[in-house]
């Protein structure tokens, strides 16, 4: 049986099953940023991590991984089907990505949610120490927060929302807008990205349920006298755990790496580069009209420059990520078609993970980085790019629609819906002068390198800390 005093809830669990040569299993806890940060304080509390081990039907015992408890919580297939492809990534991401894809309201993938929702509350309530704090994360897990409080009112709980909050127009098209409300509103501190998303969900949360709101703070009624409790909404900007990303971008074998990517493409004087979960939220396809109207313009040339596009898959069995993908592949393959010589390709697309060694080793390869999200809660991408930098080269091209927008003021802001904006800011990308890209790059990185996920976690769980003492 686990009891954790602090215990993590998020849709995914941290690790990767690895299958030895002899077929025997293993799980290794996986490099993104969320763990990293979250690490040293899970292994010195004896922390848990309640998720999903992202494979249908697979039952698994709690076992440990790197000094930190998991707890698998089990999907079957229909529950992937519903909860997992059907509510979070076809109906909560397009609604809060802006409505880009047309969101999809059935009974029957909510009712899937809820069963969810209480299955990751339950085992969370079970390994909760008496007094412990549980930290829920991102839109799959929404009604958590207010199920884990009902099941363990000595707790502490926040809540991390990792993706944009829609303005209240929007947002008052989903059939489950209250319960949702109430259902994040179990939480003590309720983060978002932007102060944006954190003043949406505040005034969906006044217009819609009539609580008290003063600043930051939520009156949220407690009991049947009146009573009531205080959360707080508010912007907690996520990054990255930089540490590895500068360490890295120091290795002479990544390095290497990174002159051969560039030869291997025919040495061309500009690389751009787009990195991206193969999403309809990321602007790939904007990114690549205005990248093939240079070429066809003859604004920019096939032998000078070449467009990296890593394009990894995600939720392919989602319609709008399998018509998306489609859409760019038919793209792609017009610009390469039209434009390509022999030696000299306009788009090399990749649709594939890497590890983050190549991935490190392509940001150092690459001139010029293009993020032109229609809409992200932050990108981490951006971030990455800039602590790889240390020679303070390169320019970031970036959409004012990103939460990274707010903070990485000295790159090349776009629109990406504005093409001619686009094509404009790619030029100025490209032909950047030395002097100046240093200028941006340095003020990038100070921002960066003092904001990390570190300090991230801290503050939040200050903000945690703060809540609990009143
Ligand atoms: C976004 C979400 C995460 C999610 C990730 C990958 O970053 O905020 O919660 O885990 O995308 O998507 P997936 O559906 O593969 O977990």
């Amino acid at each position: 049986m686990t009891v954790a005093e602090f215990v993590v809830v998020a849709n995914r669990l941290p690790v990767d099953r690895i299958v030895g040569p002899d077929g025997e299993e293993s799980w290794r806890t996986s490099p993104g940023g969320l763990v990293a940060a979250l690490e040293p304080m899970m292994q010195s509390m004896h922390g848990a991590w309640v998720g999903w081990p992202g494979q249908a039907d697979l039952e698994l015992e709690p076992f440990e991984a790197d000094g930190i408890q998991l707890v698998p919580v089990p999907l079957s297939e229909q529950e992937v089907a519903d909860y997992y492809e059907g509510f979070s990534n076809d109906t909560i991401w397009p609604l809060y990505h802006d409505v880009i894809a047309p969101p999809q309201y059935h009974r029957e993938w909510w009712d899937a949610y809820v069963t969810v929702n209480r299955r990751f509350a339950q085992a969370a309530a079970a390994a909760a120490a008496p007094d412990g704090t549980v930290w829920v994360h991102d839109y799959q897990l929404q009604l958590v927060p207010q199920m884990v409080r009902e099941l363990r009112p000595d707790v502490t709980i926040g809540y991390f929302h990792h993706i944009p909050f829609p303005a209240h127009g929007l947002y008052a098209q989903l059939p489950w807008r209250d319960h949702v409300l109430r259902g994040l509103l179990g939480a003590d501190v309720i983060g978002f990205q932007r102060v944006q998303d954190a003043t949406y969900f505040l005034t969906a949360v006044r217009r819609r349920l009539r609580y008290e709101v003063k600043g930051p703070t939520v009156a949220v009624p407690a009991g049947e006298d009146g009573a009531v409790r205080t959360a707080v909404a508010r912007a907690f900007p996520i990054s990255i755990d930089t540490a590895p990303y500068l360490e890295l971008a120091a290795r002479p074998d990544v390095r290497a790496r990174a002159a051969e990517i560039r030869a291997s493409l025919g040495n061309p004087s500009r690389i751009l580069l787009g990195v991206d979960r193969l999403d309809y939220t990321k602007g790939i396809g904007h990114r690549i009209k205005a990248y093939g109207e240079l070429l066809a313009e003859g604004r920019l040339h096939v032998e000078d420059v070449t467009l990296v596009q890593v394009a990894s898959p995600s939720r392919e069995r989602v319609d709008a990520y399998v018509h998306l993908r489609d859409e760019i592949e038919l793209a792609v393959g017009r610009i390469n078609g039209d434009t390509d010589t022999m030696g000299h390709t306009a788009i090399r697309y990749l649709h594939q993970g890497y590890p983050r060694e190549e991935m490190v080793a392509l940001y150092l390869a690459a001139d010029v980085m293009l993020v032109t999200a229609l809409r992200d809660g932050m990108n981490l991408v951006a971030k990455e790019y800039i602590a790889t930098r240390a020679d303070n080269r390169g320019v970031l091209v970036l959409s004012e629609f990103t939460g990274a927008a707010d903070e990485l003021r000295q790159a090349v802001r776009v629109n990406p819906h504005d093409i001619e904006g686009l094509k404009d800011a790619i030029m100025t990308a490209v032909e950047m002068p030395a002097a100046e890209q240093g200028r941006r790059m340095r003020a990038l990185r100070r921002r960066v390198l003092e904001n990390d996920v570190n300090t991230w976690s801290s503050s939040f769980l200050a903000a945690l800390a703060d809540v609990r003492e009143r």
